[in-house]
């Protein structure tokens, strides 16, 4: 084991069953990057506040990036990845790494890495989720006259256009990656909190901007700064910006779980709608001629493990005291499970909903369904002047009356329909069973 950052008030060993227990640098590593940033800022604010002279700034800051650009692989014999890096500056730059720690604690450092981390997944999550829409945008576009039938309860219930549904999603999407983004901007990266108290450099000294650090370590943010803490309590105690995070990604991967299911039932040889392409299905090893859609299947199935991520971690921190306390090292594993399993998902059906094929002919098969223009009928009497409830009642009975005795509504006579409504008009109604004529009659739908 290397040293220890607190090894001095230590005369005992730590019983290396404890050490592995506690330790966290096989996950935490994947802080390495922000970590570094938070330092190189850290490193930037000792400077003006006079604990290190200019030369030690650049010397220190320069040992910094080199070590965050080059290859940082966990090394087992760290405690966690503030200790890895504290050690390899220390090869760097010799005793002037131990001036690093001035006025900081990893109880601020690492609420400061893990918030940069948030910020720039959130920021993937958002680009990529935008790259989602654009192809289901695009997809829609190529599909836009395909008319289907819209489904409530998976039953039929009125026709629509199939570039609705795929709109349907994408405005899902879109408003998902609202809330993305505002997760994104409310965390705020405050520094200065020390261990819980505080620190003895001043508040201004903490206002950097981090831009000109955060392109050297080619972390791909702008408009980064880290601003002095308002309650340095609040600083290291706060894990909301995480809850948050493992919201926002919950609710993406629950949208994109919907449209996976849907899509996989659309696959299905009852419906036949749609064509997964084969770089996305995988087989089976006894049946020789599956076709299995599994990867959007692990698209549905992953919106489970998000929201165990979400509710496992905030079982964690439930009723936890002030200020830090070890088992927040807890919300690591699932916030980067969370994340790295929506951005695996969402590149996947980038290139899936680019190569799905629609059946037109299958779909639009679907539409003879006289039970999908049952409504219009109903808009038809109450244009006549009939209430809606009585108009309702009427095509109620009309409906069972054609389904009690085998014969579409099409091919009744005058003197049949006239049984439920001296409104109906052979030559009129015989015209409401169109697809088109019905998603058309659809006047409160403003599309963009
Ligand atoms: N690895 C810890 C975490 O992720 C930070 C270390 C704080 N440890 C401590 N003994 N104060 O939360």
């Amino acid at each position: 084991m290397s040293k220890k950052l607190w090894g001095g008030r230590f005369s005992k060993k730590t019983d290396p069953l404890v050490e592995e227990f506690t330790k966290s640098i096989h996950y935490d590593y994947k802080l390495a990057k922000y970590d570094i940033l938070g330092s190189i800022v850290h490193v930037e604010v000792l400077g003006k506040a006079g604990y290190l002279k200019p030369q030690e700034v650049s010397k220190m800051q320069a040992a910094l990036l080199k070590i965050g650009n080059g290859k940082f692989s966990p090394d087992m014999a760290h405690e966690d990845v503030h200790s890895q890096i504290q050690d390899s500056l220390e090869k760097q730059v010799g005793d002037l790494a131990l001036k690093l720690h001035t006025a900081r604690s990893r109880n601020d450092q690492v609420v400061f890495a893990t918030k940069v981390y948030c910020k720039d997944n959130l920021a993937k999550v958002a680009v990529l989720g935008e790259s989602v829409i654009d192809a289901l945008k695009s997809l829609a576009k190529a599909n836009s006259d395909i008319i289907m039938p819209g489904f409530t309860h998976m039953q039929h219930a009125q026709p629509v256009y199939l570039k609705d549904c795929l709109g349907a999603y994408a405005m899902m999407l879109e408003a998902g990656i609202d809330k993305v983004k505002i997760a994104a901007s409310d965390i705020k990266l405050t520094m200065g909190a020390g261990a819980v108290a505080g620190t003895p450099i001043e508040a201004k000294h903490y206002n950097v901007s981090m831009d000109k650090y955060a392109k050297k370590l080619k972390v791909g943010l702008t408009g980064l700064k880290s601003e002095p803490t308002k309650n340095s309590i609040y600083t290291v105690s706060d894990r909301g910006f995480v809850a948050e995070s493992l919201n926002v990604t919950a609710i993406m991967a629950t949208h994109l779980s919907r449209f996976a299911e849907d899509l996989i039932i659309w696959s299905t040889k009852e419906f036949d709608f749609v064509d997964i392409d084969e770089a996305f299905c995988t087989g089976s090893s006894l049946m020789p001629q599956k076709k299995n859609a599994d990867a959007l299947e692990m698209i549905r199935g992953c919106a489970g493990r998000l929201y165990g991520n979400r509710i496992g971690f905030l079982a964690v921190i439930k009723g936890l005291p002030l200020s830090y306390n070890r088992d927040m090292q807890l919300d690591k594993e699932p916030l980067f499970d969370s994340f790295e399993t929506l951005i695996k998902e969402l590149k996947v059906l980038k290139g899936l909903v680019k190569t799905l094929k629609f059946n037109k002919d299958k779909i639009e098969s679907q539409l003879d369904d006289e039970s999908l223009y049952a409504t219009d009928l109903v808009y038809y009497l109450v244009d006549k002047g009939v209430a809606f409830k009585t108009a309702h009642a009427i095509v109620g009975e009309l409906v069972k009356y054609s389904i009690d005795n085998g014969i579409e509504i099409k091919s009744m006579t005058p003197h049949e329909l006239s049984r439920f409504s001296d409104r109906f008009k052979n030559d009129e109604i015989i015209r409401l069973f169109d697809p088109k004529v019905s998603v058309e009659s659809k006047r409160s739908i403003k599309r963009g």
